[in-house]
């Protein structure tokens, strides 16, 4: 019976022949370790017109074009976080993050995109944004860029033209010197690969351009070089207000399919062209050798010069170093395999083509509401350890995690703890084993507006009631185990709060 009692707390293990139970480390978040959640400007804040604020591509196209977003919806309202955002500080006091991620409209600040008039209004509100969160002892985390151009230059060629580079520079001077006091964390763009592919590969998401295996590698080229000028314009501008500036990037864990040689090599590919094609010229000086070599190859298949303009050297000597921390979004693994039925599959020319593999998500991980994401914890384990391995174990902070699900499960959302708990114990493993992983910040605070798929999924930890005038927010059962988490700094599988025991309380 004691052995029982006692026996989650130890380990057995023999030495010399001879059985001892020896403690184990409990397993531990620092004090230090900087629990968030994150959001961002048009998914969540609404008031798309009020304040001086000018268009964004966001706010013109689902105007013009309902049809691309799959319920026909929009986020001129949404989670009403523009006006709502006392009661907003007010939710994340209570769930005890230690930071909060959110991101800046850039036409909110410069309404035509260009310095040529400032907006009082918009800094006005983020100033306050801002000082109430410090008041509540909690830390902005602020993205720059995450996906809300300026229609003045979505219709004008966009990330695929150098001159948005200036632009966004021009931009980021703006928010350095109207927030840098306060702020100390800045994140200069959301997710290069997801954004370039369905803006600019596949011409799904706003500005709608559909440009094959092109305009892709344009859009991710352009964005290294706005981010490495943002990073640079900080460190030359402003490094004295103490803070730190990186680039968040998505990154899925891909698995071999197979034992096969060519699977194997399928895996190298996939993290070389979907995560090293940004994160090595920031951190090694260029693009990785797999990267050139495949889109050269197939360019040269197809009868035309790479279709990836290599970086010349001096673009090499600005975007390298360009980082204090790298940010990390992280949903899922995927199976990867190359083998015949590859050849064919894709479109040609492509970015899909040139990586060439198959890719799927494994049936017996447990599903989300999305096909292609799906629980697989250890997967996350590995990403961790192969950033650090890989890239001279970089200061990390997941910038996203986070597990949608329809609306039928309420607030009773015990897949989503179970994800969030599997993936912050794989966390902590990764960081006994040298990790340098500093934070971790759930996608997303309360549901919102999911771009393309509008209000399908619901990835809150707040559940919000879209149909009610006030946007009623009613936290979940994964708030109420996210905040036992961050209270003790420990992952406790027994806590199980009822969350309708709280009568709809908004914590
Ligand atoms: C984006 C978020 C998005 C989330 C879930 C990420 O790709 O940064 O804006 O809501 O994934 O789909």
């Amino acid at each position: 019976m004691w052995l029982w009692t006692v026996l989650p707390f130890f380990t057995l293990f023999p030495v010399d022949g001879v059985v001892v139970v020896t403690p184990e480390l409990e397993k531990r978040f620092p004090d230090n370790f900087l629990f968030g959640v994150s959001s961002s400007a048009y998914q969540i804040e609404g008031s798309w017109n009020v304040d001086g604020k000018g268009q964004s591509i966001w706010d013109y196209y689902p105007h013009k074009q309902p049809e691309i977003v799959q319920d026909c919806t929009n986020a001129d309202v949404t989670a009403d976080s523009y006006r709502l955002f006392k009661q907003d500080i007010q939710i994340l006091k209570h769930l005890g993050v230690k930071s909060y991620r959110f991101s800046i409209s850039w036409t909110r600040i410069l309404p035509d995109g260009t310095t040529n008039y400032i907006n009082p209004r918009g800094i006005a509100h983020y100033r306050k944004f801002i000082d109430l969160l410090l008041e509540n002892d909690i830390l902005p985390f602020v993205t720059l860029f995450h996906w809300d151009l300026p229609i003045a230059f979505g219709k004008n060629g966009s990330w695929l033209n150098e001159n948005t580079v200036d632009r966004f520079g021009d931009y980021v001077r703006v928010a350095f010197l109207a927030f840098g006091d306060k702020v100390k964390h800045w994140i200069t763009i959301n997710e290069p690969y997801i954004l370039c592919l369905y803006s600019y590969e596949l011409g799904m998401l706003p500005p709608l351009i559909k440009s094959p295996g092109k305009g892709f590698y344009e859009c991710g080229r352009n964005m290294l070089l706005g981010h490495a000028k943002a990073y640079r314009i900080y460190d030359e501008e402003f490094r004295f207000q103490g803070g730190e500036v990186g680039l968040t990037l998505d990154a899925q864990w891909p698995i071999a399919a197979s034992g096969s040689e060519e699977d194997a090599e399928a895996v190298k590919d996939y993290l070389a062209l979907y995560v090293g094609q940004y994160l090595d010229p920031v951190i090694k000086g260029d693009y990785p050798q797999r990267l050139t070599a495949r889109v050269a190859a197939a360019s040269a298949r197809q009868g035309t010069e790479s279709r990836l303009r290599p970086l010349t050297e001096e673009e090499k000597k600005f975007i390298h170093g360009t980082y204090d921390f790298i940010g990390i979004n992280h949903y899922t693994s995927v199976m990867v395999y190359r083998n015949e039925s590859v050849n064919g599959m894709y479109e040609k020319p492509s970015f899909y083509d040139d990586v060439g593999i198959g890719i799927y998500v494994n049936d017996s991980w447990p599903a989300s509401s999305l096909d292609f994401m799906k629980e697989y914890a250890p997967g996350f384990y590995s990403l961790l350890l192969y950033l650090k391995d890989t890239y001279n174990n970089p200061l990390v902070y997941i910038t996203e995690n986070g597990f949608p699900l329809s609306s039928a499960e309420g607030l009773d959302d015990r897949k989503k703890v179970n994800y969030i708990r599997n993936y912050l114990d794989a966390l902590m493993d990764a960081r006994a084993d040298g990790s340098n992983c500093q934070g971790y910040f759930v996608w997303s605070l309360m549901d919102s507006f999911e771009w393309a798929a509008g209000y399908q999924y619901k990835f809150g930890l707040y559940q919000v009631d879209f149909d009610d005038p006030d946007k009623k927010r009613t936290a979940r059962k994964s708030a109420l185990v996210y905040k036992e988490i961050i209270r003790t700094g420990t992952i406790d599988v027994s806590y199980d709060p009822d969350p309708y025991q709280h009568n709809g309380s908004l914590y």
